[in-house]
């Protein structure tokens, strides 16, 4: 059945549904997470198994989560149990609303710690602390603030209040402005950093690092982290997309609309390589620094520069407003259920789901200082010895990414190309050749559970 709207209200055109997806996906996973995973991984194989799985699994998932969004009109929850109980399916289906907002919580809480170190570094480029600095001394800058708790604290909290206020108002007032002006001058500021990058004579060693392969190095590891990656940048598998989906107006395409989302944050991912990883190499630093990768090399890279001081703020201040756009996205789904089943208002709705992912980041924040130590166990899959864990930030980290997204995706992915009827996917997704209709129907059925299966099944060690 086909819904016009939803009680939480509807975007003002496409454009701004484009904007706020775009804004949900563009975020510390283009620009913090990308590099450092790719740096950790050895870059160029890494990457384009990402490509890859953006365009094979990513694509086509988030066209399938988004018309599962505007069919069900409601938060992930009730969305997928009012479209089983129509389509005559098991309410068990309900299940992928509910992995998708555990998801959330566990994202939003290390996430915002991150935005934190974000914020504490607006002010450090504003206040000239970067001025005469070199690879050593950003990084114990760097080191000083993530080892002590409780400035890690205050800057998480300040994030996680600046979310609640502009959940509690509702995406559509303040929001929908800021986007359609930051978007652009996040891209404008990249565009400079590449080419700063390029003017620093290790541009070529950055993009061979990116883009050349080195296949040799590939374990299952390393293919389901590009995969995690792809789910992760592009906020799919956990009912964000599905959620803004639920806002959208029926007559949007939901191709279009879902290309133009997959094709900004694959340039802003690419353009933060190419502007960090020349840095990197010109700077004397090791690609696989970790978390701290772009906390370390863009500070030397605005030391240096002329007018550092304007356009390192600028950035960060831009850092900080690309999280922040994503960072509500993963709370809307658990507070719209909040509103929808508990009969809460938002703000009230906002208060709680900002309040229990604050608390939850408490454990993220002591990973890089008390709970510094990996806690986990040994176990033996597939003939090879595996250590399972690592810190809380780390924990939380992999478990979403790697497993909660890709795990919802496939869900996804099966419950739209084999459970729902094919007469209403074709109606909610409204394309107009057949040829594509197949084409993409068949990526969704096939080519997209397999593959993450598959990637599944290697990563263990099954395969
Ligand atoms: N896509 C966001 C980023 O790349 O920073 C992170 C994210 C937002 C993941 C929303 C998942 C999500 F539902």
């Amino acid at each position: 059945m086909r819904r016009e709207s939803s009680i939480h209200g509807q975007w003002s055109s496409k454009l701004v549904f484009v904007l706020a997806a775009t804004g949900s996906a563009v975020g510390l996973g283009n620009i913090w997470r990308f590099p450092y995973i790719a740096g950790e991984n050895g870059g160029g194989a890494f990457v384009l198994i990402y490509l890859a799985c953006i365009l094979l699994i990513g694509l086509p998932i988030m066209m399938a989560e988004i018309a599962l969004g505007r069919r069900g009109r409601q938060s992930p929850i009730n969305t997928m149990a009012t479209l089983s109980r129509e389509e005559g399916l098991h309410r068990a289906w309900g299940f992928v609303g509910w992995l998708g907002v555990a998801a959330g919580f566990i994202i939003l809480s290390y996430y915002s710690v991150i935005a934190g170190w974000s914020l504490s570094y607006v002010f450090r480029a504003g206040g000239g602390a970067f001025t005469g600095l070199d690879a050593d001394g950003v990084r114990g800058m760097f080191e000083s603030l993530v080892s002590d708790p409780e400035r890690l604290l205050a800057w998480h909290t300040l994030f996680m209040i600046m979310n609640v206020l502009v959940v509690a108002r509702g995406v559509r007032s303040g929001l929908e402005k800021a986007v359609k002006f930051l978007m652009p001058a996040l891209l404008g500021l990249l565009l400079l950093l590449v080419g700063y990058s390029m003017s620093q004579g290790h541009f070529m060693e950055g993009v061979s690092f990116l883009f050349k392969p080195d296949w040799s190095e590939v374990t299952g590891d390393t293919i389901l982290l590009a995969m995690g990656q792809a789910f992760f940048t592009l906020s799919l598998g956990m009912g964000a997309i599905m959620i803004y989906g639920s806002y959208l107006s029926s007559r949007a395409s939901i191709f279009k609309t879902s290309a133009m989302v997959v094709s900004a944050d694959t340039a802003v991912a690419l353009l933060a390589g190419l502007a960090i990883f020349p840095i990197v190499f010109a700077g004397g630093l090791a690609p696989g620094e970790g978390p701290g990768l772009i906390f370390i090399t863009l500070p030397m890279a605005f030391a240096e520069m002329p007018g550092g001081l304007v356009f390192g703020t600028l950035f960060f201040l831009l850092l900080v407003t690309a999280a922040w756009t994503s960072s509500i996205s993963l709370m809307e789904p658990a507070v719209a259920w909040l509103v929808e089943n508990r009969g809460l208002d938002r703000p009230m709705a906002a208060v709680i789901v900002g309040g229990i992912a604050w608390f939850l980041g408490l454990g993220t924040i002591l990973s890089f200082s008390l709970w510094s130590n990996p806690i986990g166990f040994n176990l033996t899959l597939g003939g090879e010895a595996l250590f399972i864990g690592g810190t809380l930030f780390e924990m939380a980290d992999y478990l979403t990414s790697n497993i909660m997204l890709p795990l919802g995706g496939l869900l996804i992915a099966l419950f739209v190309g084999w459970r729902m009827t094919q007469r209403s996917v074709e109606d909610e997704l409204g394309l107009h050749s057949r040829a594509f209709f197949r084409a993409w129907y068949y990526v969704l059925r096939f080519a997209a559970p397999i593959g993450i299966l598959l990637v599944f099944l290697k990563a263990v060690n099954l395969i």
